[in-house]
């Protein structure tokens, strides 16, 4: 039997020949992927001239060359376009341009020394595209729309307005493989995974998230190809979502990050967790020794107060602590507020780390508490305080 190779048409000569990831479960080395990935790359038939909208990761390149072969002879496209150069979506640029000698790859200013470096592009095969600029394939127009830093600086949507179909790349993205391929199809679970995907890539650069989603809007797009997961044919879905997510208010809302060694901290995280709730507010713990940071990356895009504890350790902040703050530096959350608690052996030293360390990030610290061994009753009851006081912050009181 032959080998199939499964292409969607999104609109009339223009292809999904992406790829499913249902194996990888980390990405970066850092985002838990509980439901895979994808690598989505388009292509665009015109009636002159045929066009590839990005690649696949390298492993999956033999794949994503068959699928492109089922609908036309690499020989026969003309232009490759990069709206991203980062390896999830170039990795496979090397190859397709080894094996199509005349494709000219279409990239930003900012593109072309990435692809120089990471795929070995030289200049003579690039065409740089700025803001607005337009490719004619013959009844199919290509038109580049600069939208820098969703994710790398580099990054470009592409839209073709006769039909409408919007390119954008990270932007839009959800972490989800799927027989299904258009959102409708696959229910809620897009939008959840969506939130999570924007919060671990776009929400350390909102600011240019915002500014991208505007420029999205602008386009009226009937269909959104991002370059992972589903492909939005409701794009009021995805809109509405993002616009909630970079301009909606932040939640009622606590987060409780911590972790525990001997079960002190965690104490002091699980009652601090239910006063907050008592209060009524919505507390979400955290272990960052079980939790995926996915969850966590989402529920910092629109919580109020960030809770985090750690013991110390040797004088220092427990190092599984030191990477929950680490995350926070790295993920930017919208709040700049947090509360923080700490345990201790024979001597503190993780409280003034954590402290210094949320300083140096811009939050206001709203609450402290640190306990030498296992809470005492006492000390139940400060954290039970904190708990209300966070509470208390959060509801304006
Ligand atoms: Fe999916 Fe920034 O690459």
């Amino acid at each position: 039997m032959k080998p199939i190779y499964k292409t969607v048409q999104l609109a009339s000569s223009i292809h999904w020949v992406g790829v499913e990831d249902w194996q990888s479960r980390l990405f970066d080395s850092l985002i838990p992927l509980p439901y895979g990935t994808s690598y989505n790359s388009y292509l665009v038939v015109g009636q002159e001239k045929v066009a590839l909208i990005d690649t696949v990761h390298a492993g999956f390149t033999d794949e994503w060359l068959n699928k492109i072969i089922s609908k036309a002879a690499p020989g026969k496209i003309d232009y490759l376009v990069m709206n991203h150069g980062e390896p999830d979506h170039g990795g496979s640029i090397s190859r397709i341009m080894a094996e199509a000698p005349d494709i000219k790859l279409v990239l930003t200013e900012k593109g072309a020394p990435i692809a120089k470096k990471f795929y070995g592009v030289g200049d003579e095969r690039t065409m740089v595209v700025k803001d607005g600029d337009t490719i004619d394939l013959g009844g199919k127009t290509l038109r580049f729309i600069e939208a820098p830093w969703v994710h790398w600086p580099e990054t470009m949507f592409t839209f073709v307005p006769e039909d409408r179909v919007l390119f954008s790349c990270d932007f839009f993205g959800t972490h989800l493989a799927s027989d299904l391929l258009f959102d409708d199809e696959v229910g809620e679970l897009v939008v959840v995974q969506a939130k999570r995907y924007f919060a671990d890539i776009m929400m350390p650069l909102i600011a240019m998230a915002g500014k991208a989603l505007e420029k999205a809007k602008a386009c009226d797009p009937l269909i959104i190809g991002p370059s992972h997961g589903p492909v939005w044919r409701n794009p009021g879905r995805i809109f509405s979502a993002y616009d909630k997510w970079i301009n909606g208010p932040l939640l009622k809302k606590a987060v409780i990050i911590h972790v525990s060694m001997y079960g002190a901290t965690a104490r002091l995280a699980e009652v601090i967790t239910k006063s907050i709730s008592a209060e009524g507010v919505e507390a979400v713990p955290y272990n960052l020794v079980n939790a995926d940071t996915s969850h966590i990356a989402g529920d910092l895009l629109d919580c109020s107060v960030i809770v985090f504890g750690a013991p110390t350790v040797t004088g220092n902040v427990h190092p599984v602590g030191s990477f929950g703050l680490i995350l926070l530096k790295y993920l930017r959350p919208r709040t700049k507020k947090v509360a923080l608690f700490s345990s201790y052996g024979w001597s503190g030293g993780a409280m003034t780390q954590m402290k210094a360390q949320v300083d140096a990030l811009g939050f206001e610290t709203i609450g402290t508490l640190e306990v030498q061994g296992p809470p005492s009753e006492e000390e139940i009851d400060q954290a039970i305080q904190l708990g209300k006081q966070i509470a208390g912050n959060i509801l304006g009181k």
